[in-house]
């Protein structure tokens, strides 16, 4: 049995040692050296609590730092501006991260100053004990709990000292407005990115042809069960290369011509059951890259959504929304595929609404 001698810190119970507790005397064993409760540290007023001078200056430096915010927000949009971002000019790129980010920490960091400068010097600094309740109040909680709000919103003087409220909304208002044009730069500044994303590079009889060689494909290279990938003609020759293929990339495949069900107005889009859709998924953007030969559905490795190129790429499994776009196609003079005209509704993932930018 542990005792004092044994060098434990446990003593067998009596009414000496029992602390209170309902113990078994000579049977049951307590520690000797409970920790006593410290309670709280007695209470020290601040100097602002002390003199209303001090607490108006601390009003005035916590506004001032939520004003700051302010400014650093406005500095983030004056940076965009006057430090735009010049291709191939790496040194453009330094100076307009270094400053938009200066500007987002001091909009960040003086709202975070200022909140913390407000709770430690300003708001009530008395300790309070929250006792733990049942999950659901009862409505007597339920109305302290109103109580309290009302407390804490004259503790804090948000409704009273209007100029830290005030500044504070307005840092609050002002600190997102750098978002919206960061945000648009993800766009080309001198083109409408919906009519970028509208139009391919395809046309009336531009080739198609092997991706990556960029050679033309005939009509009879195309054999049954066979796939191709597919690029324009000349899209190697362009100046955004990469930005041109991302929506004009094609898959070209072969079915038998009585396997195609094809609806109206679409019977000479295909040519002797060679057909053409795009290869931009129509989920979030992958290249749908994996043919099926003997059940004619492609299929987009990213989330697995699968096409039905036999019932003119319709969506049959995954979380595509729509089927792919088709490329109307017919062969040229010299029995090379050619387009017929651009697709008639834009590629990729679904945010576009058919309807609207139907040509
Ligand atoms: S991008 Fe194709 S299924 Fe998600």
């Amino acid at each position: 049995m542990a005792n004092e001698e044994g060098g434990t810190g446990l003593v067998p119970a009596d009414a000496s040692v029992s602390h209170g507790r309902d113990v078994s005397a000579g049977t049951a064993v307590v520690q000797r050296d409970l920790a006593q409760n410290p309670g709280l540290p007695p209470h020290r007023p601040r100097t602002t609590d002390l003199d209303p001078k001090a607490d108006k200056r601390s009003e005035r430096g916590v506004s001032l730092l939520f004003y700051l915010s302010i400014v650093g927000s406005i500095g983030a949009i004056v940076s965009y501006f006057a430090l735009p971002i010049v291709p191939d000019d790496p040194a453009s790129v330094r100076l307009n991260t270094l400053f938009i980010g200066l500007s987002i920490a001091l909009a960040l960091l003086s709202i975070g100053i200022g909140a913390v400068h407000w709770g430690k010097a300003l708001m009530a600094d008395h300790e309070g004990i929250d006792i733990r309740h049942p999950t659901r109040g009862t409505d007597a909680t339920r109305e302290r709990a109103v109580e309290i709000f009302r407390e804490a919103d004259q503790e804090s003087g948000f409704n009273r000292r209007k100029l830290l409220r005030n500044s504070l909304f307005g840092a609050f208002i002002a600190f997102p407005l750098p978002a919206i044009f960061l945000f648009r730069d993800l766009a080309p500044a001198d083109n409408d990115p919906a009519e970028l994303l509208r139009h391919t590079m395809w046309e009336e009889g531009v080739r198609l042809t092997r991706d990556p060689e960029g050679t033309p494909i005939k009509a009879s290279d195309v054999t049954l069960g066979s796939a191709f990938h597919v690029i324009p003609e000349g899209l190697n020759e362009t100046e955004h290369k990469l930005e041109e293929k991302a929506k004009a990339a094609v898959l070209l495949m072969r079915l038998k011509p009585e396997d195609l069900n094809v609806s109206p107005g679409r019977e000479d889009w295909n040519y002797q059951g060679i057909v053409a859709y795009s290869k931009i998924c129509t989920h979030v953007g992958c290249p749908v890259a994996l043919y099926e030969q003997q059940t004619h559905h492609l299929l987009c490795p990213c989330h697995q959504s699968q096409f039905d190129i036999k019932n003119e790429a319709e969506v049959i499994f995954g979380p595509a929304k729509r089927p792919l776009p088709q490329l109307p196609i017919t062969i040229d003079a010299d029995g090379y595929l050619v387009a017929r005209r651009d697709f008639t509704e834009p590629v990729g993932p679904s945010f576009w609404e058919r309807g609207e930018y139907e040509q």
